[in-house]
């Protein structure tokens, strides 16, 4: 295990059982529907997630991504959040499935579904692969959740905390004396 994870709450295995577990939620609900399926995964936490997820998908979808920029302190996101990349698909009239790591305050998913909203799809669901519990400052209806988590800061798996640790295979709560929070440096923060 890596010296600065304090804990490990989800093995590789465990991800590895519930990315599948969702995929086949997902393949259950859009197989037999008509139309075209969309991932769209939310750089760069997600990326990870969405090339275990997208090679378990059976339907046939494209894949493409989305960006967006908040602002403020690393272990909390804050302020603004501005969509800084676009998808290249035209996603006018296809089922978009927005693909996210966690959802935590719901600020950048909400902006996301805001963006993603306005390239009339067909149909816009949200798939993330963690959720923190008591944090919700923006309420968005999350079809698919891999695992609710406590509110810890945690990384591996595609999440990182300043892009370090998005390589762990599972994932595990950052050692607090690893954290530089809030107030200690400011400046903006990519998300
Ligand atoms: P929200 O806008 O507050 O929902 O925050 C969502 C974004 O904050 C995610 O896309 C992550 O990049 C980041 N984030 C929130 N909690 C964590 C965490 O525990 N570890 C790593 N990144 C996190
Ligand atoms: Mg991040």
């Amino acid at each position: 295990m890596n010296d600065d994870i304090e804990t490990i709450l989800f093995s590789e295995e465990i991800i590895a059982q519930r990315v599948a577990e969702l995929a086949a939620r997902i393949d259950e609900d859009y197989g037999a529907r008509g139309g075209e399926l969309a991932l769209v995964g939310a750089l760069t936490g997600s990326l990870v997630f969405l090339a275990d997820l997208t090679r378990h998908i059976r339907t046939p979808h494209a894949v493409d991504t989305i960006r967006a920029r908040s602002y403020g302190a690393s272990t909390r996101s804050s302020g603004a959040v501005r969509v800084t990349h676009k998808p290249l698909l035209d996603l006018a009239g296809k089922h978009v499935l927005l693909v996210e790591d966690i959802y935590d305050t719901g600020r950048t998913i909400t902006r996301l579904l805001e963006h993603l909203r306005a390239c009339n799809p067909r149909s816009l669901e949200v798939c993330v692969m963690f959720s923190k519990r008591g944090r919700r400052l923006f309420r968005v209806n999350v079809k698919y959740r891999g695992f609710e988590i406590p509110d810890r800061f945690i990384v591996g798996y595609g999440l990182d905390y300043n892009e370090k640790y998005r390589n762990l295979p599972y994932v595990g709560v950052l050692r607090k004396d690893r954290i530089i929070e809030a107030g200690n440096h400011a400046g903006k923060k990519r998300r």
